[in-house]
């Protein structure tokens, strides 16, 4: 029934801004997560049987179902409640730079509809990491799994000081955040791409490293670009297993725009997520996958929209799974949907859990 009404409200919905769509959304979703009277009947107004079979355990936590919200979406942590209501089994909130700061000038959102895809250029706006802590405080219960993706401020990345903020975010959040990702992969944060390098990323890990071992020992996680080539990604993966990373999230947005793209959109500047994306991703999934010999955890983000793609991307060698885009282009209604496909597509294999399926596209 969700899914029928966001679709025929989907017209009057793109003729919108999508920023402006996206921030009444978040305030709407906001005010539910505030409420719990109201959190509760619309978590059973949306509520869907988790399966065990799609249960999947990951870096010492549990997850009801590979499906996620990738970070970007609830930014500031105000809406993951509802989210959560909605049947994904963990939201990943910020990114989260020390200080408060506005992003990049406005218009910094485009959709691109006949490519199912995205183009953003935001720029880590943002209310800064104390709002985001005293809003975890205030919202999240310990049932509740939500990972806090960190990144510098855009004047620390400018004066070489992106090690200190990434440093500041982990000390700040770690206590209320079940996991925390480091971002080196937005590409609209001028140089933050660069801290995908050996020297500068051993740099960045010893330090966050340094403050785990005296603080609290949080699994960390690493979100890389999809515009690596196969010697950097090894050099990352190198750094990363040397340092003991939890896992890796492939991928973020893409600087590449592919020829096959048709919307008038597509020249604007930013990165590029959906559809078009996902080859690219799945492809540096697998490469990951096949390099570590499956001992490292994968959360693929890029392009999935159905049961079929969360599937492909395990039969791949992901763990989890994350969505943006297809929450834009699908609704709310997006995890309920794929819940079921993912049944359908156990049958089709044959099994009776994902796990079963794990990697087997590159003979695990
Ligand atoms: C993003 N993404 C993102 N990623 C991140 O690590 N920190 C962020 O702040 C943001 N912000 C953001 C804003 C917007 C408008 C979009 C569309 C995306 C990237 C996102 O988490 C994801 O990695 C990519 O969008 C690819 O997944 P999808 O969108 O194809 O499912």
């Amino acid at each position: 029934m969700i899914d029928g009404i966001y679709n025929a409200l989907k017209p009057a919905i793109f003729s919108v801004d999508p920023e402006t769509v996206h921030d009444a959304s978040i305030a709407m979703l906001g005010s539910i997560s505030e409420q719990p009277d109201l959190l509760s009947v619309f978590a059973r107004l949306t509520r869907h049987h988790f399966d065990p079979s799609h249960a999947v355990n990951a870096f010492g936590l549990r997850f009801s179902s590979p499906l996620g919200v990738a970070a970007g979406l609830d930014k500031n942590a105000v809406a993951f409640p509802a989210l959560l209501a909605l049947g994904f089994s963990h939201v990943e909130v910020g990114t989260v730079t020390p200080r408060p700061q506005p992003g990049n000038p406005r218009p910094r959102v485009f959709r691109l509809v006949e490519d199912q895809a995205l183009i953003n250029s935001m720029g880590f706006p943002g209310r800064g990491v104390s709002e985001v802590v005293a809003s975890l405080a205030k919202l999240k219960l310990d049932s509740m799994t939500v990972g806090c993706n960190i990144g510098p401020n855009r004047s620390s990345v400018e004066a070489g000081n992106s090690t200190e903020d990434m440093v500041a975010c982990y000390r700040a959040v770690a206590s209320s955040a079940s996991y925390v990702t480091i971002n080196i992969s937005s590409p609209n944060t001028a140089n933050l791409r660069d801290l995908h390098q050996k020297q500068a990323l051993k740099r960045l890990l010893s330090a966050i490293n340094l403050e785990r071992a005296s603080l609290i020992r949080k699994p960390l996680l690493l979100k890389i670009s999809p515009d690596l080539d196969s010697q950097q990604l090894d050099n990352l993966l190198d750094v990363a297993t040397e340092q003991a990373v939890d896992g890796i999230i492939a991928t973020n947005t893409t600087t590449q725009r592919p020829a096959t793209l048709r919307s008038a959109s597509r020249t604007q500047a930013g990165g590029l997520s959906g559809i078009p994306l996902s080859y690219t991703s799945a492809g540096i999934v697998r490469a990951i996958a096949t390099k570590t010999a499956g001992a490292l955890p994968i959360i693929a983000v890029g392009g999935i929209f159905t049961g079929a793609d969360v599937v492909g991307a395990i039969m791949n060698g992901a763990t989890l799974v994350q969505t943006y885009t297809g929450l834009v282009y699908s609704g709310p209604g997006m995890p309920r949907r794929i819940a079921a496909e993912i049944d359908i597509e156990l049958q089709r294999h044959r099994v009776r859990t994902l796990e079963e399926l794990r990697g087997v596209l590159i003979g695990r």
